[in-house]
């Protein structure tokens, strides 16, 4: 995508982000990465590696490095075409850093001690309550900011923190005339809130000790069909949704999700079927969604000068279009402006 593409065509701007957390699950992927591949064509659609975000928590750098790379190639696997989008790393765009600084400046205390993410990962991490997990959703903020964005494409989980990047740009518009563009969060119809498939009171999340709880997109075939084989249900032995049936809920959302089956059709296929054939059938649907982007996966990490072609060209673009509203904030703060 070149930098007047978006200036020409006004289609709605789309940023979203993922973490590098070195497994990337099917909760990211149909909470928001489905999502981001088809909104490609509709929207000016800008997408991070959100690398800087990632080191909230202790990181290894080998593997670090390692789990930044093959993200960005995932992503690009799962169908992100960077000849459409712009695709970057976090990092690779310092403008993320700096807007992220001032929007530390324009945010309460208060405000951020109540996103309910820090409380559960301080509570986690008690040897590392960093300023940086606590300060996080100004990154955020400053991610979706500087880029104007209409929409921003998560799973319900970030639906605090996006609440937040809109209430400091209003009150930055505030004090300072319009300079930020108000976003919206788009959440997917199911899929938003993908459950732990051990324990559906919690979401998926690659975090959680039990592996067993969580599909990651590039898992083998094998291991997804005993993950889901495992998975809990309840002993009702129906398909359908109730209000205390959240595993089967969490079944039945993510085979609604992959298959585009709405929920009475799937009560009606499995109608006097046990959760065994279910499972069985929300594990192959699942495989063989993942499958193709399993192949296309292995040849873009093989390809490592490919990837940097494209991760490069596609921050220089991002540097621009962001250094635009870097610039017009901070004219409006009052800082000098250098020359660089
Ligand atoms: P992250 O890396 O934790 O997750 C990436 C995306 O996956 C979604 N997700 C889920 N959706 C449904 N069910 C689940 N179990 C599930 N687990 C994760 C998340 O909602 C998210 O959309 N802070 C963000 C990354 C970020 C960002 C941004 C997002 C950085 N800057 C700017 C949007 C805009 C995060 O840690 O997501």
């Amino acid at each position: 995508m070149s930098e007047d593409v978006l200036k020409k065509e006004k289609k709605p701007i789309i940023f979203s982000a993922i973490q590098p957390s070195g497994t990337i699950t099917l909760g990211n992927y149909l909470g928001a990465l489905k999502n981001w591949v088809s909104l490609q064509d509709s929207h000016d659609c800008i997408f991070a590696i959100a690398d800087l975000h990632a080191i909230t928590v202790r990181q290894e750098p080998a593997q670090f490095r390692r789990n930044i790379i093959e993200a960005y190639a995932l992503l690009l696997a799962c169908g992100i075409d960077t000849k459409k989008t712009l695709f970057f790393i976090q990092s690779h765009v310092h403008t993320h850093a700096e807007l992220a600084w001032i929007l530390n400046c324009y945010t309460q205390f208060g405000e951020l001690s109540r996103m309910t993410q820090f409380k559960d990962k301080s509570q986690r991490h008690t040897d590392n309550v960093n300023v940086g997990l606590f300060a996080y959703p100004c990154l955020m903020a400053a991610d979706i900011l500087l880029y104007q964005a209409d929409l921003v494409p998560v799973g319900a989980d970030q639906k605090q923190h996006l609440e937040l990047a809109r209430d400091v740009a209003e009150r930055f518009n505030g004090v300072y005339g319009n300079t930020f563009k108000l976003p919206d969060g788009y959440y997917p119809p199911v899929g938003a809130r993908i459950m732990s498939l051990q324990d559906p009171t919690r979401k998926m999340s690659k975090s959680d000790e039990n592996a067993n709880s969580w599909v990651a997109v590039l898992d083998k075939p094998e291991d997804i069909m005993r993950k889901f084989k495992r998975a809990v249900t309840d002993s009702e032995a129906v398909v359908k949704y109730g209000e205390n049936k959240l595993g089967v809920n969490n079944l039945m959302g993510i085979y609604s999700s992959v298959t585009g089956k709405s929920g009475e059709e799937i009560e009606r296929e499995f109608e006097g079927k046990g959760y065994g054939d279910f499972k069985t059938a929300v594990a192959e649907a699942v495989i063989e969604e993942l499958r193709p982007i399993r192949e296309r996966y292995e040849r873009f990490i093989a390809d490592k000068a490919y990837l940097e072609e494209q991760y490069t060209k596609c921050a220089e673009i991002a540097l621009k279009i962001s250094a635009r509203t870097l610039d017009k904030a901070m004219k409006k703060i009052g800082f000098i402006k250098g020359k660089h």
